[in-house]
């Protein structure tokens, strides 16, 4: 891949607030590196697209609640990104159960995927990161529930809050040369929300002050913002895109 570009890598950007960052990407003229599990077509046609309009794109599979295909996947990723400017840390997954029904083993696989995953994956790239020119930009994608808690889901906000955890130690730890950050959505209308009964999506958005949940194309604006010299003096930080539902 050319070095004059920034190049980019995205988990899950098949889907949801995934596919909307790389879109946006595609449309700043990133090189692309896109991952996807069950949306492997999604990022396929992106790439396509994105080649066809002159860009550079490559695509990965990988389930990233199994080690050794994040292992697999970050060693595809160390081959086609020599140097890496942006890394957006987005898949996950949320498996709403009450806590007395959470086994051990389904908490353990909550944190592989949304806690490990994220860590395996920066660590083994941070050689291409510190070789950005720019200076490398991660974005971790945590939840308001990591503040919030959830009452069906303690695997889940316990594995996003620990994200707030790793951001604020490799702001720490990586600066000056990279710089690291999160966003913390509210209600999104992804598949995530697709379990919503009417009723439910009408109580969520009572309780939201905006009165709507967000679009996907809204968490993307702010990781593009992250991922820019104009959050140059930001690392460290986590923002919140929830129409409200929680300020700090
Ligand atoms: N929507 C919300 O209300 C909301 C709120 C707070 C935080 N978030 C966070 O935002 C992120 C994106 O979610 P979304 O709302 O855009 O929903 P989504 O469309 O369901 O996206 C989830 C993404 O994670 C990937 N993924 C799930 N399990 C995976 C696995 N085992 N291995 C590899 N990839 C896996 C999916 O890839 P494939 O589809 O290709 O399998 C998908 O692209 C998640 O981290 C989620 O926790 C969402």
């Amino acid at each position: 891949m050319s070095s004059e570009v920034t190049h980019s890598l995205i988990t899950g950007a098949g889907s949801g607030i995934g596919l909307a960052t790389a879109r946006r990407f595609s449309q700043r003229g990133d090189a692309l590196g896109l991952h996807a599990l069950s949306h492997a077509s999604e990022v396929q046609a992106l790439a396509e697209a994105h080649r066809h309009a002159g860009g550079e794109a490559c695509t990965f599979r990988a389930d990233l609640s199994r080690p050794a295909e994040v292992e697999a996947f970050a060693a595809g990723a160390l081959r086609s990104f020599p140097c890496l400017d942006v890394l957006v840390l987005n898949a996950g997954a949320y498996p709403r159960r009450r806590f007395r029904e959470i086994s051990r083993e389904q908490f353990e696989e909550t944190l592989r995927l949304n806690l490990l995953a994220p860590f395996q994956i920066v660590q083994r790239l941070l050689e291409p990161l510190e070789r950005s020119p720019s200076g490398a930009r991660i974005v971790f994608v945590a939840s308001v529930l990591a503040f919030n808690g959830s009452d069906h889901g303690a695997d889940y906000a316990a594995s996003k809050a620990a994200l707030l955890g790793l951001t604020r130690s490799l702001a720490r730890e990586l600066a000056p040369r990279i710089r690291v950050n999160t966003v913390a959505p509210g209600s999104i209308d992804t598949a995530i929300l697709a379990q919503d009964t009417p009723e439910r999506r009408s109580r969520r958005e009572g309780a939201i002050p905006l009165r709507r949940v967000g679009r996907p194309e809204e968490v993307a604006a702010v990781i593009d913002f992250l991922t820019r010299e104009d959050s140059s003096y930001l690392t460290g930080t986590t923002v919140h895109v929830n129409g409200g539902l929680r300020m700090d």
